[in-house]
């Protein structure tokens, strides 16, 4: 009798991402649930995408389907198969006018059979998947933005909205264990997915970056594209020769989610400059609305910062759907002195 108290007492210790989603709802007289349903729906999804990585190495599933998509890179398998889950997990749930996905060229509208919802999705299915091949981290990003035009179907104008108007960002890593971290506005949180039950656990709460840190993630095969005021910033990170006392490491695992994720839990900054390798055509590399925008809500949501190195990613006035900037994020501290050194010199 007295043990089974105890294990009731741990059991009510224990929040489930359905238990945290649904407390937050019933803080909001307003809410309708499809809010709810969606980010049941996401943590739905990536159970499935999760899986399918695990196995990857097992089914022969690796290696690329020989398709390119919209941004002329090769599709692997397994962006496939992810962009394939999230469309099905959403296509009929009621809670979006319309998606878009790095892997699909037009706005991705609802089928007609289908009840339309008050909200719209950017994702990126797979990201960091030039990994997959290694074993090395992926991921999934996701950011939903309220519809805005007066229509039945959702419009690419509800789409092209700033950052700072998300009402849910987040991402999936899957990792040496599945992670998932997402804020609504209200701070940042993170679940561990517990293999055997299937369940996401509350395992971060309330995620808050240092407000500095040791570590600095970048290419460093792009320096000599990068402008001067990043190209004297990264300098000055890896002096000697200066007052600093305390020297940075450098890690870069080319998955943003596993970059930015790391950067989150221990400070530091995470850089994709502009790329000026061609000086008339100045470019970033990442894309707005489903890599920089969602990290960005969830880096302030966390008490760091998020910048195209000139104004907050937050900021952003979206005019494509595939738009690309560049993107620095990370703790206080750094991206002050990357900010200054760019304002500086250019
Ligand atoms: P994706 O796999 O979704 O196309 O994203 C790739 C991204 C991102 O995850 C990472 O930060 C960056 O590309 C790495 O780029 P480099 O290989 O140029 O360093
Ligand atoms: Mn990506
Ligand atoms: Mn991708």
């Amino acid at each position: 009798m007295k043990k089974s108290a105890s294990i009731t007492a741990r059991m009510s210790d224990i929040i489930t991402i359905e238990r945290h989603i649904l407390h937050h709802e019933r803080q909001n007289p307003e809410a309708t649930g499809q809010l709810t349903r969606l980010l049941y729906q996401i943590a739905y999804a990536s159970k499935v995408i999760s899986r399918e990585v695990r196995r990857a190495g097992l089914l022969d599933i690796l290696g690329t389907t020989g398709d390119v998509n919209v941004q002329g890179e090769t599709v692997q398998k397994l962006d496939a198969i992810a962009q394939e889950t999230f469309y099905a997990a959403f296509d009929h749930m009621g809670v979006l006018c319309c998606m878009t996905s790095e892997e699909v060229d037009d706005i991705i509208p609802i089928p007609a059979q289908f009840d339309l919802g008050k909200y719209t999705l950017a994702f990126d299915p797979l990201d960091g998947s030039s990994n997959i091949a290694a074993n090395v981290n992926v991921g999934t990003i996701f950011s939903v933005h309220r519809k805005i035009t007066p229509g039945r179907d959702g419009t690419s104008e509800d789409l092209l909205q700033p950052g700072r108007r998300q009402v849910v960002a987040g991402y999936v890593m899957y990792g040496s264990s599945t992670m998932m971290v997402y804020t609504t506005g209200r701070g940042v949180y993170g679940f561990t997915l517990e293999p055997s039950m299937g369940e996401f656990l509350l395992s971060h709460p309330d995620i808050r970056i240092p407000d500095e840190g040791k570590i600095f993630s970048c290419n460093m095969g792009n320096y000599r594209y990068w402008s001067e005021g990043v190209r004297k910033y990264v300098d000055d990170v890896m002096s000697t020769d200066k007052e600093r006392d305390r020297p940075f490491s450098s890690r870069y695992i080319g998955s943003l989610v596993a970059d930015a994720h790391r950067t989150l839990l221990y400070g530091g900054i995470f850089m994709y400059p502009m790329d000026y390798k061609d000086p008339s055509k100045p470019k970033g590399k990442l894309r707005l609305l489903y890599e920089a925008s969602p990290m960005a809500f969830i880096f302030e949501q966390a008490g760091g910062m998020a910048s195209t190195g000139e104004i907050p990613v937050l900021d952003v006035q979206p005019t494509e759907l595939h738009q690309r900037v560049p993107l620095f994020l990370g703790s206080k501290r750094e991206m002050k002195e990357v900010i200054a050194s760019i304002k500086q010199h250019g």
